[in-house]
């Protein structure tokens, strides 16, 4: 066993950062065991010094994380700070400095990730980031590792765990939306910003980052079509409940059939009340990987929040540690399929649609007949009365089956223009049969 420590900078010491120094400092010894060598904290950079940080000595603290990076002495330096900079340049001069790094920051890694990936290598040094992808959940390493012998073609899950917990409530409490996403920030699961949560800007970062992993290919940010939460509303609900389903924030990412090119999405989505990912409540995220040997898994936990996160921060310290002792790396980016990212009009998928549209004879036909003149076939029609009970309209809600999402937008186009049709209320994927 190795008595000189190895030595740690924490960037960052908020919801996440303030937990993972809380473990490294009461799990020292079993840490120390498990890695080969004692670690030891020996600076903490933050923006605002004179905040109280219980169980933190002030003497660790400092606003200046360059100087603490440039000491050269740093074996590891854990991210946890967020957004693009300062994070990325401190990262750069991290691995300049000869330090491995462990992030959980999967807005820069979604976005840089190629070039941060390049800059380990270049210096010989691993970059870790189980945290950045689903909190607590083992699933970068799995996917990276467990699985690198298989060839994984679907992986569909709900990755936001502020959105979920929001989602959740609405349906399961009939809470409003403001009410949720206020109880999500202050039990620590939102984004500084939450519009990164519920406009899907969250999820879309993480189902890059796992588009890359499963499909060794490269997927940045702009590759991930998306959709937020916010306008998903009670009506979506009752109309979700009516067939069966409720609602949830999915990521979804897809080899195509051909294998030749892949997809990569989020958008709320109805799916039935039988799915497994249904029963996925609060701020939990759950993750079916389909793989073709394999078969399908799933991984599911806590994905969000200071501890659980720190849990996964904590399991790529010990991992880059022991490299370290061992004077080696683990892998690094793996990219080299180089497959092509389809847009989102090649997506297949099955939509529910609800019109509002003049109560009178022949309109129910003239809807069918837009359907079938985009090449979408229908798979059920139920026509209501307004609930508003408008005189002479009634809600038309029409299921279809699979078809490519670039006809189903020419169908709503052609909807629209019709003098019939008054509007649009709502149009919702239906996934998971
Ligand atoms: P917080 O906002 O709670 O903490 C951010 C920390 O960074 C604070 O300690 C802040 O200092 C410090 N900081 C901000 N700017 C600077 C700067 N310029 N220089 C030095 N320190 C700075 O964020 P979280 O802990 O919630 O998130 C951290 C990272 O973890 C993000 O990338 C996030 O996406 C990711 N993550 C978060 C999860 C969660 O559930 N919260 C789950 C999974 C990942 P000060 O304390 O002085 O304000
Ligand atoms: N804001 C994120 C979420 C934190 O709610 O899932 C975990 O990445």
């Amino acid at each position: 066993m190795r008595t000189r420590p190895l030595k740690v900078a924490l960037l960052g010491c908020g919801v996440v950062g303030s937990e993972v120094a809380r473990i490294m400092t009461t799990h020292a010894d079993d840490l120390t065991q498990r890695i080969g060598a004692p670690v030891e904290l020996v600076g903490v950079a933050v923006r605002r010094p004179s905040k109280v940080r219980e169980g933190i000595d002030p003497a660790l603290i400092t606003t200046d994380a360059t100087a603490l990076l440039k000491r050269g002495d740093i074996d590891v330096v854990i991210e946890v700070i967020g957004g693009i900079e300062p994070a990325r340049s401190l990262i750069t001069t991290a691995f300049e400095n000869g330090a491995s790094v462990v992030s959980a920051n999967k807005a820069l890694l979604a976005q840089d990730g190629a070039a941060l990936h390049a800059a380990a290598e270049q210096h010989g040094r691993d970059l870790y980031y189980e945290a950045a992808v689903a909190g607590a959940i083992p699933l970068v390493r799995p996917m990276r590792e467990s699985l690198a012998g298989d060839k994984i073609n679907r992986v569909m899950g709900i990755v936001n765990g502020t959105t979920n917990f929001i989602l959740d409530k609405m349906d399961s409490t009939g809470a409003g939306y403001q009410e949720a996403l206020d109880e999500a920030t202050a039990l620590g699961y939102a984004e500084a910003d939450p519009t990164a949560d519920v406009e899907g800007y969250d999820a879309a970062a993480k189902a890059a980052i796992l588009a890359g992993i499963a499909f060794h290919t490269r997927v940045r940010l702009d590759d991930v079509y998306r959709e937020g939460m916010t306008e998903v509303s009670a009506s979506d609900f009752a109309s979700a409940k009516r067939m069966g389903c409720t609602i949830k924030l999915l990521a979804i990412l897809e080899r195509a059939a051909d294998g030749a090119s892949v997809t990569a999405r989020v958008h709320p989505a109805m799916i039935p009340l039988t799915h497994p990912l249904a029963s996925v409540r609060e701020a939990y995220n759950a993750v079916f990987v389909e793989a073709e040997a394999a078969g399908r898994l799933m991984f599911y936990g806590p994905g969000a929040g200071g501890s659980p996160t720190a849990s996964a921060v904590l399991g790529d310290l010990v991992a880059v540690c022991r490299n370290k002792l061992a004077e080696a790396t683990g892998p690094g980016e793996s990219a080299y399929t180089q497959l092509p990212v389809s847009t989102m009009g090649d997506v297949v998928t099955r939509y529910h649609i609800s019109l509002d549209v003049a109560d009178k004879p022949g309109v129910l036909a003239q809807v069918a007949t837009t359907f079938a003149e985009h090449g979408v076939s229908i798979d059920t029609v139920r026509q209501q009365g307004r609930p508003d009970g408008v005189g002479n309209e009634a809600s038309l809600v029409v299921v279809t089956h699979r078809a490519p999402d670039a006809a189903l937008s020419g169908t709503v186009e052609a909807l629209r223009k019709l003098d019939t049709v008054r509007g649009v209320a709502s149009i919702m994927r239906v996934e998971g049969e």
